[in-house]
């Protein structure tokens, strides 16, 4: 009847491209409003750092009005080498002490003058081993990067009332769709086009997370340079096309092989890292989200190296969907690319 007072739209601004979903809250179950992407160029973003403002807050206005969206409340996120997460141990204290030391207590994880960043925290519970000490996840970001995605949104006359982190959305759209099982230890595995995020969880608690900068780019650079072919060529041949003029199918095929292989050794690293400094917990199953997951090679790939099921999660699982306003398989085939965008559109106003 009226336009909800929580009624807020997920904007994930992605290095490849902005994709928006708006998603309907009633009775605990989600429906699918509206979901729209568009793509950006290359050069818009490098390193996760903004280097054509005008074009993203275009493509966000653009989008938004082609979706017919008029909230201007948003829910985004930020990620990459300027936000740390750390899991770190401290003495038991409550909340309001911690928060009052946090500034303390956090400097010598911080590999930023402390002045530089904004620090937010969660205590995870006691310590399993140590009854005086408790866990707590950390997470910092430098305010002049999480300022320069601000800014961006100010200028679309958007007012970001959630700044979320990639991983914890996508976190927060498996706990919807999948949900974590006590003490079951997973790998949640965001395959983008410019960086791969690996987060290990123990039930619904993060108990290891590593970013990997090299994503999907890495296939079509490849092909791009060892056949000589254009980048769009080559992204092309990435999805599948071997048609591509004077390019010989099987070699698309090898070359794609072996940039997969390299991309999956260095998840397969960050997995060997994490079984190498926690005790006992051991990954049993790996669920993959971002475009690449959309890759049959990558998947089995990531399965025959690792030894254990890597299943591709679809971010619309438990979400309600019409028949006649969205094609099944259209969603199917770009759902992956929505797990950040879906998990910001399942937050509240007030969540961190
Ligand atoms: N079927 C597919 N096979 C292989 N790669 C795919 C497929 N579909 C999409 N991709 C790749 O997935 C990437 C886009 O995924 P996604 O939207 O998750 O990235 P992003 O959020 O823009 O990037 P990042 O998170 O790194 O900034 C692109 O590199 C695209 O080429
Ligand atoms: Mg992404």
């Amino acid at each position: 009847m009226f336009s909800s007072k929580k009624d807020i739209v997920g904007i994930d601004v992605g290095s490849s491209a902005v994709k928006i979903v708006r998603l309907r809250e009633s009775r605990g179950t989600y429906h699918l409003e509206n979901i729209g992407i568009m793509p950006l160029d290359s050069e818009t973003i490098v390193d996760n750092t903004i280097m054509d403002s005008t074009t993203i807050v275009d493509s966000i206005r653009n989008l938004l009005k082609s979706m017919k969206i008029k909230t201007t409340r948003v829910a985004t996120s930020v990620s990459g080498h300027s936000v740390i997460i750390r899991k770190i141990s401290l003495p038991i204290m409550t909340d309001a002490e911690l928060e009052s030391s946090i500034q303390w207590e956090a400097e010598q994880y911080i590999p930023f003058d402390i002045s530089e960043v904004n620090i937010d925290f969660q205590i995870l519970g006691p310590d399993a081993k140590d009854p005086s000490q408790m866990n707590v996840m950390l997470v910092a970001a430098k305010k002049d990067f999480v300022d320069d995605y601000t800014a961006l949104f100010a200028e679309a006359g958007l007012e970001p009332v959630v700044m979320d982190i990639d991983c914890f959305a996508v976190e927060n759209m498996f706990d919807y769709n999948y949900g974590f099982v006590d003490d079951e230890v997973i790998a949640l595995i965001d395959l983008g086009a410019s960086a791969t995020s690996v987060s290990v969880l123990k039930g619904d608690t993060s108990i290891f997370t590593r970013d990997i900068q090299t994503g999907g780019n890495l296939l079509s650079e490849e092909l791009q340079k060892r056949l000589g072919i254009s980048g769009e060529e080559a992204e092309r041949a990435k999805l599948g096309d071997r048609n591509i003029a004077d390019v010989d199918p099987d070699s698309v095929d090898e070359i794609l092989a072996d940039a997969i292989e390299n991309l999956v050794q260095e998840v397969q690293r960050s997995l060997d890292f994490f079984s190498a400094t926690s005790s006992e917990d051991r990954v049993t199953k790996v669920y993959l989200t971002g475009g690449v997951s959309s890759s049959a090679k990558v998947r089995e790939t990531l399965e025959e190296r690792l030894g254990i099921t890597a299943e591709r999660v679809d971010p619309f699982r438990n979400v309600t969907i019409s028949e006649k306003g969205f094609d099944a398989e259209y969603l199917d085939a770009i759902g992956p690319m929505f797990s950040v965008a879906a998990g910001l559109a399942m937050r509240k106003v007030g969540d961190k």
